[in-house]
């Protein structure tokens, strides 16, 4: 690689979960503190950030694809952009990018992007850099602190307080490639969220891969899990909202319970992945939960808190499921009756556990089961928004509608929720809840700025 310029302008592009999300906006964050700006809508930055996710081999292969088109758009511009790739995908196949795509000149895993800084001046002197490295601790310590320079908030953000994962299900990438379970200190938490509220938040969803597994200590050194967390941030004027996700059935606690009881502001939804409705799928899957301990779980909640949202996580076709052990999954939804849920397709993914096990389900089978699921959670999901219709309820504005003078916010059970009338982003209003669709509800205002 030849010496060139540092760049003046950057594009942070994150794929899958929130917590990407979340460590894009970080990025975004640092490069801006270290004077490079953002691209504006529409023009070729000099710097491209891809953010990946390894999650699904579909995931995984976007970032071929798109390393191509940003290749072919700078020779169409006649410039040759800076391409770093981060995430997930950067830090399961680093070497592999590094060699497939002379392109790319940075190569940064999810607990190294606070080195992006110097890794540029490196490309900028003609080096390709990779930078791998594990575990976490170092990372948060070494970003600038959040709202700096006076950058805004969208009302409702993420906040990363727990990363990594010790499950290792047979299936799952993700313990190797954000490393095992670290909880970010308490203290450390509300200065961030804080500073979050300040430059405009008013909703802040707690994020890990276990979110629930965070453990800390509170001002008085106390030990602490999550509920005391969400305990405190809701004392937080300013705040309207909190929400956290993603949880493990194994790390919840009689306090995270309580917690949907007792504080106002935590919503009353919960996203608990299951996975699979079949015992024996479950084993094999290394979930350590049964079917009925998360039907337990789960009534567990709702006796906390009644109109609880429940969402989950599914899996068709792991390594050897049968058509009865699919049925069991069906059964299961059927139960639960789910706000909301995401099911995928099993994708074998190198390096796992499940990936060479006996009795991979055809591609078609796979097919055939999907639909079927994702039709009985759309049926629950149209019969929840359906109960909603006729309820007042308070919904927090997030942006504006296509059509002039309506907005979109969320109700407190999650739902998308456009309406007109007289309102500002980041309005919390009260809204009578008119009609309802499989992925969204429409509205009648009834109050305006409630808080
Ligand atoms: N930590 C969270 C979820 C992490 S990944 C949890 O344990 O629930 C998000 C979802 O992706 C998982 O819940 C699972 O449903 C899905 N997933 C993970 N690995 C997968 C794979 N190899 N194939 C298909 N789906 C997968
Ligand atoms: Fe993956 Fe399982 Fe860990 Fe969730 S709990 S991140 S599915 S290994
Ligand atoms: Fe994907 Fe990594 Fe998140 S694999 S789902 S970006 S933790």
């Amino acid at each position: 690689m030849r010496n060139r310029d540092l760049p003046r302008t950057y594009r942070v592009k994150s794929f899958g979960c929130q917590m990407n999300v979340y460590d894009g906006e970080r990025m975004a964050e640092l490069l801006a503190a270290k004077g490079i700006a953002a691209a504006p809508e529409g023009e070729e930055a000099d710097l491209v950030v891809l953010n990946t996710c390894h999650i699904r081999e579909k995931a995984a292969e976007k970032v071929y694809s798109d390393i191509g088109r940003l290749v072919k758009a700078g020779k169409e511009a006649g410039r040759k952009p800076m391409i770093a790739v981060a995430g997930c995908v950067a830090q399961a196949e680093g070497e592999e990018i590094m060699a497939r795509a002379p392109a790319v000149g940075m190569v940064v895993g999810p607990q190294a992007y606070h080195r992006l800084p110097e890794m540029i001046a490196r490309a900028a002197r003609g080096e390709r850099a990779t930078d791998t490295e594990m575990p976490a601790d170092a990372k948060f310590a070494a970003l600038p602190a959040r709202g700096l320079g006076g950058r805004k908030s969208a009302p409702t953000t993420f906040l990363t307080v727990q990363e990594g994962c010790d499950k290792f299900c047979t299936y799952c990438v993700v313990p190797y490639t954000r490393g095992s379970e670290i909880s970010r200190p308490y203290r450390d938490l509300l200065i961030e969220a804080e500073k979050l509220i300040e430059a405009g938040a008013r909703e802040i969803t707690l994020l890990g891969q276990n979110v629930n597994a965070w453990s800390g200590e509170d001002g008085k050194g106390r030990p602490v899990g999550l509920d005391s967390l969400i305990r405190a941030l809701a004392e937080l004027p300013g705040l309207h909202r909190v929400r956290y996700t993603t949880s493990h059935p194994n790390d919840v606690t009689d306090g995270l319970i309580a917690a949907h009881a007792e504080v106002d502001k935590l919503m009353p939804y919960l996203h608990l992945p299951v996975q699979s409705g079949s015992d024996r799928v479950l084993k094999a899957m290394n979930r350590s939960h049964s079917a009925e301990s998360y039907l337990k779980l789960l009534d567990r909640f709702r006796a906390a808190r009644p109109d609880i949202a429940l969402s989950g996580d599914f899996i068709v076709g792991f390594p050897g499921e049968t058509g009865t052990e699919f049925e069991e999954t069906l059964q299961l939804v059927d139960a639960v009756g789910y706000a909301q849920a995401f099911s995928f397709n099993y994708s074998p993914r190198p390096g796992t556990p499940a990936a060479t096990m006996d009795g991979q389900v055809p591609p078609d089978v796979m097919y055939e089961r999907l639909q079927r699921l994702q039709a009985a959670i759309n049926r629950d999901q149209l019969a929840f928004n359906a109960a909603s219709v006729g309820k007042r309820c308070k919904v927090l504005v997030e942006r504006k509608g296509k059509h002039p003078g309506q907005w979109l916010g969320k109700s407190p059970w999650l739902q998308s929720v456009f309406f007109e009338g007289e309102a500002s982003i980041g309005d919390l209003v009260e809204v009578e809840l008119a009609e309802a669709g499989p992925n969204s509800l429409a509205g009648r205002l009834v109050e305006t700025a409630l808080a």
